[in-house]
């Protein structure tokens, strides 16, 4: 027992880690900035690329999904090693310049405090409310995690069957209404056409067929070598129960989408979104607030989102801003 406990305290001196410890208002008082500087930047974006909201709401799906909201979704790779951002679906996803901008500003009010997985859940939450979706609570104390390894993604595809969809969402303590609110969330973005292109090669009773219409010439452009279509087709910038309607209407652009809206397994969840928007936005706050508890055991706060922070040797931890990685709240 003691040999053990000794191990452990001689891997904390080793390593400037600590252990996550989820709370409201985190930054309280190490940061109190924090939070408003977050939304500063992101209500300032969102003035001027309202497409901010799913690129955000996508960032934070990712990195959460199957392992930990750990800002592992924004290491870049190098050449000797690639990361997440590398591995397929996780291609286009966008937001990262955001995120520098923000941890930026971050960095200067308060330099190793605030960690970029924190950064991720509060800008996330911020763009979705001002695309007109709840304002809801984000805990804050996230870690940054100290791996991003592409061949770990294990995210859904397109074409999924519900069931095995479900399964994915339960593995991650998330039940059936969460996973068809979370699925709301493409009430907002685009999809590539490489993404729903085998819905395209013949007409199937399961596509709206002027939405089929439309898609195959757009898809077909020869002026854009992966056009997009939005995921809803009639409100894409507004955070509405309105994806629901579509897809009741077969127009749905992922077969996933299309797939939740007469499958028995949703088909409930689904009609009861379409008729009650208030219902649909409190149960995605819910679903993102529940996604957001999975966090990191272990981590640092990155000092550079995009890369690991570099291992310092021990005799010359001097400065405080090293010691600041480290949390009192250790728990053994
Ligand atoms: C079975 C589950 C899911 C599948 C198969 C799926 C698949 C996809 C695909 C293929 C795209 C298009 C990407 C592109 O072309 O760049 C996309 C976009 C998007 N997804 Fe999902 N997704 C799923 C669940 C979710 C969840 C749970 C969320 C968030 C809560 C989410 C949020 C988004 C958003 C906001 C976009 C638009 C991104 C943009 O405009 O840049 N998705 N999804
Ligand atoms: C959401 O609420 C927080 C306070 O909890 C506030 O700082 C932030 O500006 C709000 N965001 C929006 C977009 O209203
Ligand atoms: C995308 O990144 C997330 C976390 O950053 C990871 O869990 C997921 O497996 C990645 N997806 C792919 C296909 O690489
Ligand atoms: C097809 O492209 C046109 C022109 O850009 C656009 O207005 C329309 O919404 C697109 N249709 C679909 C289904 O994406």
């Amino acid at each position: 027992m003691k040999g053990k406990l000794s191990f452990l305290v001689c891997l904390l001196f080793m390593f400037p880690v600590a252990l996550a410890d989820l709370r409201i208002g985190f930054y309280k008082d190490t940061c109190p900035g924090a939070e408003s500087i977050i939304s500063g930047v992101v209500q300032t974006t969102f003035a001027s690329d309202k497409s901010i909201t799913p690129a955000l709401v996508r960032m934070y799906f990712h990195d959460c999904f199957n392992a930990a909201c750990d800002a592992s979704i924004l290491i870049d790779s190098t050449s000797a090693k690639p990361s997440e951002k590398a591995a397929g679906p996780n291609l286009t996803v966008r937001g990262f310049e955001l995120i520098d901008k923000v941890k930026k500003a971050v960095e200067e009010a308060c330099p190793s405090t605030v960690s970029c997985s924190d950064i991720i859940a509060v800008a996330t939450r911020d763009a979705v409310a001002l695309a007109g979706g709840l304002n809801y609570t984000v805990l804050t104390g996230r870690l940054d995690g100290l791996q991003s390894d592409p061949s770990k993604v294990n995210l859904p595809g397109t074409s999924i069957s519900v069931l095995a969809a479900l399964q994915m969402f339960k593995a991650n303590q998330l039940d059936s209404i969460d996973a068809v609110a979370l699925l709301g969330g493409h009430t907002v973005g685009v999809a590539h056409c490489s993404f729903f292109k085998d819905r395209l090669s013949s007409p199937d009773r399961s596509m709206d067929p002027s939405l089929f219409q439309q898609l195959r010439t757009n898809c077909s452009s020869s002026n854009n070598v992966d056009p997009t279509a939005n995921l809803d087709q009639k409100t894409p910038f507004d955070f509405d129960n309105q994806y629901y309607k579509q897809i009741q209407m077969r127009k749905g652009i992922l077969q996933i989408d299309q797939r939740i809206a007469f499958d028995r397994l949703t088909i409930g969840i689904v009609n009861d979104f379409a008729l009650n928007p208030d219902k649909f936005k409190q149960s995605f706050a819910n679903a993102m607030i529940k996604l957001g508890n999975l966090v990191a055991n272990v981590g640092e706060i990155r000092q550079n989102c995009r890369v690991f922070n570099q291992p310092k040797p021990r005799p010359q931890q001097q400065n405080n801003q090293v010691d600041k990685q480290e949390r009192p709240s250790l728990i053994f």
